[in-house]
């Protein structure tokens, strides 16, 4: 996750925020923003309404870099790659949680002003910026990759693309938001992991050269059982992984197979008493 922007100075992308609005790219219309805007820990935050601007491509974080450098100077937000692939700029837009700088503007009725807030489930530190840091946390708990040693390192295609489309994450935890179940747990009696996790865990399991044992970690501290399979995470996943078909239903699959199945149930009992 990439650094805090607070004062006019931009950087990443390469534009300047005068630079967003160019000669060029300039056109004769303002749009309206409304940013909730608030100190850490402020749940509710505030609304304030900025008139930008519009220029030709403007994507939702442009507007808020431009009001950043002409407006309000101490707005925060966080981004850093402008292209879709850091994971820093999550915000709700309109009430729906994308990464500000592959929402274009035009994509919404100019008539009426976009709603830009942060991340509803996860605390505010200031303004946009949301402190994540529990996800990484929840991370640091999932058994790493742990190579095999009873196998020749050797694999089909369609075991590879299994694995990889779990590797396309970029960490923006979208996917997190949205879930219903996380936005109504506490950080501090975590019962669910979320789908970003699910996805992690996949990635690995689904590695034909992986030994690692994670399926009661998934079941148990993890919750799997707790998601009911709304789809809403593959819905807003920037990186179109099928989070909900292709992650969390085979492992679902996995766990009823591995602790509901009746006689693995039975034989997992035997070996109990030995
Ligand atoms: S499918 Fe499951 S993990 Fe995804 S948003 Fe719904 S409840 Fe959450
Ligand atoms: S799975 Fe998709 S939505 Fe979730 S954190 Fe990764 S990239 Fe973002
Ligand atoms: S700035 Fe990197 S994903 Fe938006």
């Amino acid at each position: 996750m990439s650094e805090t922007v607070t004062s006019t100075q931009v950087h990443g992308g390469g534009a300047t925020a005068d630079q967003i609005v160019s000669v060029d790219s300039a056109t004769n219309q303002h749009i309206q923003v409304r940013i909730n805007r608030g100190e850490a820990g402020e749940i509710e935050g505030r609304w304030e309404e900025f008139t930008v601007p519009l220029a030709k491509g403007m994507v939702v974080l442009d507007t808020v870099l431009w009001v950043q450098a002409h407006q309000a100077n101490d707005l925060a937000a966080r981004w850093n790659c402008k292209a879709a692939k850091c994971g820093s700029c999550s915000a709700e837009i309109n009430g729906k949680p994308r990464l500000m700088c592959k929402t274009r503007v035009e994509d919404f009725n100019l008539a009426e002003p976009i709603l830009i807030q942060p991340l509803q489930t996860f605390k505010r530190i200031k303004d946009l910026v949301t402190d994540v840091s529990w996800n990484y946390r929840i991370n640091a708990t999932i058994k790493p990759f742990t190579p095999r040693q009873d196998r020749e390192w050797k694999w089909f295609q369609h075991d590879a693309d299994r694995a990889q489309e779990m590797r396309k994450c970029i960490e923006c935890f979208l996917c997190q938001d949205v879930c219903h179940v996380l936005r109504y747990q506490t950080e501090e009696k975590p019962q669910f992991a979320g789908p970003r996790y699910f996805v992690r865990t996949a990635g690995l399991d689904f590695h034909p050269m992986d030994g690692a044992e994670r399926l009661e970690q998934l079941a148990d501290e993890h919750g799997l059982g707790l998601c009911n399979i709304t789809y809403c995470c593959s819905e807003v996943c920037p990186e179109h992984i099928a989070i909900t078909h292709n992650a969390i239903i085979p492992e679902k699959e996995r766990v009823v197979d591995e602790f509901h199945d009746p006689v693995k149930k039975f034989i997992r009992k035997i070996q109990k008493k030995k």
